[in-house]
């Protein structure tokens, strides 16, 4: 149980058995108590209207909600903004760059289209000199599907002339075993960070768990919650470690009765608002991939391609 956890508890009107309930209905947080309505968490928790009102003012009080800011200071931040090189020039144009930090870039498409090749040539161009396209920087990966794999780090470290003992030292990994567990390690995540200088966040896959944990139309509503919860959690690291946030989706080549619309990803509009970049990766022919920037705040939408070979991500 985390420290956040254990302070619902505290919370004035809370008690144990109330504080159990708003953990099933996925209130974890502070932050997910105080901007609830009064009625909702009522119907949810069991408890009279005028003790919800209590409770999500007390939250509102505990929770680091945030204000308005000048627009200087956000001009200071955004000026603060790096991008990280893919090593596919292609692929930095169509980003403006490289993968900026301080927002979420979410790729999505088909099992073997190379999302997580990326993810990993990610994890080691984030740790050249700035100077040469990196950040210079620690990475987290959070693992989902048991992908990550050290072999390909190496090949990829030496390719590009880097120490690759030193390359797999500053990796920090941890296999995700559900969506719970997920979510805590993103938490987690922030405690590593004030110990090493962490300039990217891996999420891959961000949506397996979620999918096949949430089966059904009546679960949607819980899911889309929890990955909106999980997705700002993970923003929120971004903008405190000027870091870039890079997660993964598959989606299915074919047209899927519940899912629908192939490029239609899941998690449908929570992750699509709360990424700040969306690619879309297809396979197409002789080991290349195209890649399509389809939402973003300032950049046209656009194709590259890239190849992956055994160096890793070129153009
Ligand atoms: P899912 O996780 O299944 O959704 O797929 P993904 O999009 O993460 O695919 P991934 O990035 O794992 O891409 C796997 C593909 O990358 C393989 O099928 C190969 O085509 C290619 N690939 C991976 N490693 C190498 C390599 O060392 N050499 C070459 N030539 N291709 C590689
Ligand atoms: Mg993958």
């Amino acid at each position: 149980m985390s420290d956040e956890e254990n302070g619902i508890e505290k919370l004035p009107g809370v008690g144990p058995a109330t504080a159990e309930k708003l953990r099933e209905a996925g209130y974890t947080t502070m932050m997910s108590i105080a901007v609830e309505s009064p009625k909702n968490l009522a119907d949810l928790c069991e408890i009279g209207e005028a003790v919800a009102t209590k409770v999500i003012a007390a939250a509102k009080k505990a929770a680091d909600i945030g204000g308005f800011e000048t627009g200087d200071i956000v001009m200071e931040r955004r000026e603060k903004v790096g991008k990280l090189t893919t090593c596919s020039k292609a692929l930095n144009s169509l980003m403006g760059g490289g993968f900026e930090t301080q927002s979420i870039t979410e790729m999505f498409g088909e099992f073997g289209s190379g999302k997580t090749q990326i993810a990993h040539q990610c994890a080691v161009s984030v740790q050249m000199k700035e100077k040469d396209g990196g950040l210079d920087g620690d990475v987290i990966i959070i693992d989902t599907e048991n992908t990550f794999r050290p072999e390909r780090i190496i090949q990829m470290a030496d390719a590009l002339d880097m120490d690759s003992k030193e390359v797999l030292s500053r990796i920090h990994v941890a296999r995700a075993f559900n969506s719970h567990h997920q979510m805590l390690l993103a938490e987690k995540a922030k405690e590593l960070a004030e110990e090493f200088k962490v300039r990217l966040l891996i999420v891959d896959s961000l949506t397996s768990h979620f999918r096949a944990e949430y089966v059904g139309r009546g679960t949607l509503a819980d899911r889309q919650q929890k990955l909106n919860r999980h997705m700002h959690d993970l923003l929120r690291f971004g903008d405190l470690n000027n870091s870039v946030i890079l997660v993964t989706n598959q989606v299915s080549a074919k047209p899927d009765a519940f899912f629908g619309d192939p490029t239609r990803p899941i998690g449908g509009h929570i992750v699509g608002h709360t990424a700040t970049f969306r690619l879309y990766l297809r396979k197409s022919k002789g080991g290349k991939r195209i890649v399509r920037l389809i939402d973003s705040p300032n950049l046209p939408e656009a194709e590259a391609v890239i190849t992956v070979d055994e160096k890793g991500i070129r153009d």
